[in-house]
C-alpha cells in the first residue's frame, strides 16, 4: 500500500507475499505463512490494539457469545475473542499453514480453512458476532458479495470490522474502491452502523486504524 518503508507497517513477507510496496496484490498468504512465523507482529499486536478491546469488551456484553473470526491468521485474535469475550470462537482461514499454526497454539478455539467468502458454510453455527479484522485488502474484489452474504445469514448479528488506512498519498492498492473511513462506510448498507472508531496509530503521516460496529 505504500513505497514508503519507514513508515510500512508489515514484515517483508507481507510486502512479498501480499502487497508489494509498489501496489501490486500478491496475494500467496500460504506462502507468507509458510516463510513467516508471524507477518503482521500479530502475537504482540493484537493484545495491544485498543480496537481489539473494544471488541472483546462489546463480545462479552452479548447475552450468547459465538464468534465468527473470519480472515483469522495464525488464531491470536481468535483466542483474545475468546478468552476476552467469554465466547465460543470459529477462526476462517484461507492459509492452511495459519490454521495448523493456530490449532496448535489455541487448542480452545476451533479452526477452518476456507475463504471467507465462504461464510454460508459456516451457517450452522448462528455466529452472534463476526469478526473481520485486517481482512478486507485482501478480498476487495468479493467485499459486497461477502457483505451481503453476511446480511442475508446472520440478521440480528453485530459485526465488527477493521481496517488499516493509509495517510494521503501513501495507499497504492484499493484506492478505487476506498481511501478512507467516510469512503468505506456506504458499503455496509442496508446493516444499522452502531459505532465507529478511529485509531490514529501513525500520527505524522495521516495513517489510521478504523473500526466499524455494524448491527446485520
Ligand atoms: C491482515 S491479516 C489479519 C489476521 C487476523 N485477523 C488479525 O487481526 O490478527 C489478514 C488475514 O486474512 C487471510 N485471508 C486472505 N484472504 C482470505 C480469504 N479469502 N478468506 C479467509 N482468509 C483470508 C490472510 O491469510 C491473513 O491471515
Amino acid at each position: 500500500m505504500t513505497a514508503n518503508d519507514s513508515t510500512y507497517p508489515w514484515s517483508g513477507a507481507a510486502k512479498e507475499y501480499f502487497i508489494r510496496p509498489d501496489g501490486t496484490f500478491v496475494g500467496d498468504f500460504e506462502g507468507m505463512y509458510r516463510n513467516c512465523e508471524d507477518p503482521w507482529g500479530q502475537s504482540v499486536e493484537v493484545s495491544r490494539s485498543p480496537l481489539n478491546r473494544i471488541i472483546t469488551s462489546r463480545i462479552a456484553q452479548l447475552p450468547e457469545r459465538r464468534v465468527l473470526d473470519l480472515g483469522c491468521g495464525n488464531g491470536d485474535s481468535s483466542e483474545l475473542f475468546r478468552t476476552e469475550g467469554n465466547a465460543e470462537v470459529l477462526g476462517v482461514e484461507i492459509s492452511p499453514t495459519a490454521v495448523a499454526n493456530a490449532k496448535a497454539r489455541y487448542p480452545l478455539c476451533k479452526f477452518e480453512v476456507a475463504s471467507a467468502t465462504e461464510v454460508a458454510r459456516f451457517a450452522d453455527m448462528r455466529p452472534t458476532a463476526i469478526c473481520m479484522s485486517g481482512l478486507t485488502w485482501c478480498i476487495l474484489d468479493g467485499f459486497r458479495e461477502l457483505l451481503a452474504s453476511i446480511e442475508k445469514r446472520f440478521p440480528g448479528a453485530l459485526l465488527f470490522h477493521t481496517l488499516t488506512f493509509y495517510g494521503p498519498g501513501m495507499q497504492k492498492y484499493g484506492t478505487e474502491y476506498f481511501t478512507s473511513l467516510d469512503e468505506l462506510l456506504p458499503y455496509f448498507s442496508p446493516m444499522t452502523i452502531e459505532e465507529t472508531f478511529v485509531h490514529r496509530v501513525y500520527p505524522t503521516d495521516g495513517s489510521c486504524n478504523t473500526l466499524v460496529v455494524a448491527r446485520v
